[in-house]
């Protein structure tokens, strides 16, 4: 039964309940970003917009989510979510952060030890401190680093806003946020149904559980699917494309279950890469290892694991380690559940076995066994907040003779897939694990790749790139 709520969002935005629908004309449209939303308010012009593709900050916001009876923050660009993305959250911006009569301990930092100059990028990162110091008692200068990643400032440099953030983190106080009751009681009368917003051209469903989504997606075939949206953003925000049909999964608990079993981790293919990266630190270090570098905080609260391997980019940066750690992607249609091996997973450029009507649910990770080495690369101009050039994920088992079995080397970046350099590992096959023999793989690997010449790098240069973390892989797991 269509619920009378089903057009409408709500959530938390200066202390009230906003709903806005869809259903009459107006200038709002589903997949308005919240960053255009809030500038259209006569009171949220601290949301600023730098580039409008999830690479400078300045229009970080935070939102907070209420689960298992906890209120949890996390800063996103404001850029990339579409208002339906806020449905029953509550959102915070540069204007709530302090109290009427009071700034915020990150914002008397900030003008303590004059963190701003010309003040464009200030809002934004304000914003990526109030996260941090929401989300951790004291930060170590990592964890500094890590929720500042996602902010540029052009004219300050960074120094004193570490400072900043060092000191707001180093004397937690109560803030006007601690006392949460009533936002609690808010977010609590918020509906959880199936939503289905209408405008002008565009259909938006959000639909609230797995099945409802798999019934969807099998009627609209030609739908779009979006979890973090955080690729499917810029063909609004940059190409300016009117997207008629989307699927909006990005709320469906169900997706973003992360499990161990005895012998495999089960990652929902909606988690938050942020969230996979917690789970993956201890029980999956390669794949943590990528995660790390993987755009910034802001970022990874949105970006999916399901959507990674959903846009099947030849430099997507999960997809190599996945190979090397011989995932499998749960793919559910009309006839049910099938499983995948990542290796078969990407067919070509941008494309995979999930085909249209379909929906990746679930990425189990076997346990590694017989002392598998695995390990991720990724090369990038920037350490940070930048596309791969090159990223490799590699595996191997060495026996008692130092003959390596289980050999795959996977790259990303050298082809226009992610490939496995089959001649180079056949080359391996029965040759002991040693210089000499990688000195001669690794000249097998220009028979193995033929890569293209971009802005990011020369074809030569790649496969350099390619050959040396050959070498940086046999010497982290080389026993001599
Ligand atoms: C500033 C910035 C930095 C970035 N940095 C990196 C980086 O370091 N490394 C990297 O690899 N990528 C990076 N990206 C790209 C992007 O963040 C990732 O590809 C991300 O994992 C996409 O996930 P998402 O949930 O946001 O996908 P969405 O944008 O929602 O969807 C992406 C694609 O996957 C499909 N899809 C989503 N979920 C499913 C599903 N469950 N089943 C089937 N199809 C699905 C969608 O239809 C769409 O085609 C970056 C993007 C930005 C804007
Ligand atoms: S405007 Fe640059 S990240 Fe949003
Ligand atoms: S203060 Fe000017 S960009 Fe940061």
């Amino acid at each position: 039964m269509k619920n009378k709520n089903s057009h409408i969002i709500s959530f938390v935005l200066d202390g009230e309940v906003v709903d806005i629908d869809f259903s009459g004309a107006q200038s709002l449209r589903p997949t308005t970003t919240v960053l255009n939303y809030l500038r259209s308010l006569p009171n949220h012009k601290g949301c600023k917009e730098g580039c409008a593709e999830g690479d400078c900050g300045a229009c970080t916001v935070v939102l907070a989510k209420y689960e298992q009876k906890k209120i949890r923050y996390q800063a996103v660009d404001a850029c990339l979510i579409f208002l339906p993305m806020l449905h029953g959250k509550q959102l915070i911006t540069v204007e709530n952060v302090g109290s009427s009569h009071k700034l915020h301990p990150v914002q008397e930092a900030m003008v303590d030890l004059d963190g701003s100059q010309c003040g464009f990028c200030t809002p934004g990162f304000i914003m990526a401190m109030f996260e941090l110091y929401k989300n951790t008692s004291i930060p170590t200068n990592d964890q500094i680093d890590d929720a500042l990643t996602g902010n540029l400032c052009r004219c300050t440099g960074y120094r004193s806003i570490i400072d900043a953030a060092q000191r707001a983190g180093a004397k937690k106080a109560r803030d006007h946020f601690s006392q949460q009751k009533e936002i609690k009681k808010m977010l609590g009368g918020i509906h959880t149904n199936n939503i289905q917003l209408s405008n002008k051209n565009q259909v938006y469903h959000k639909p609230c559980d797995k099945q409802s989504a798999l019934k969807l997606i099998q009627r609209h075939p030609k739908a779009t699917i979006v979890a973090g949206a955080t690729d499917i953003a810029l063909r609004v925000t940059k190409n300016h494309e009117n997207i008629p049909e989307i699927i909006d999964i990005g709320d469906i608990e169900e997706l973003k279950k992360i499990s161990s079993s005895k012998s495999h981790y089960k990652i929902g293919a909606g988690a938050s890469l942020e969230s996979v990266k917690a789970f993956s630190k201890v029980r999956l270090p390669a794949l943590h290892k990528m995660l790390a570098v993987f755009g910034s905080k802001q970022i990874r609260h949105l970006a999916t694991l399901g959507g990674n391997l959903g846009s099947a980019s030849p430099i997507g940066d999960t997809t190599p380690v996945l190979i090397a750690l011989k995932a499998i992607i749960v793919i559910e249609g009309k006839n049910g559940a099938r499983k995948v091996p990542m290796s078969k997973f990407i067919t070509g450029y941008r494309k995979s076995q999930c085909k249209a009507g379909e929906l990746i649910t679930e990425i189990q990770i076997p346990r590694a066994r017989n002392g598998a080495l695995i390990r991720s690369y990724k090369i990038s101009k920037r350490k940070d907040l930048d596309i791969a050039t090159v990223s490799a994920g590699f595996r191997v088992c060495l026996d008692k003779s130092n003959i390596p079995t289980d050999l795959m080397l996977v790259y990303g970046g050298m082809a226009e897939m992610t490939k496995r350099a089959v001649k180079t590992e056949e080359f391996l096959s029965g040759k002991v694990w040693n210089r000499k023999m990688i000195e001669q793989a690794s000249n097998m690997i220009s028979a193995d790749f033929n890569p293209i010449s971009d802005a990011r790098s020369g074809a030569r240069a790649r496969e350099v790139m390619a050959k040396n973390l050959l070498m940086k892989f046999w010497t982290e797991t080389t026993k001599a």
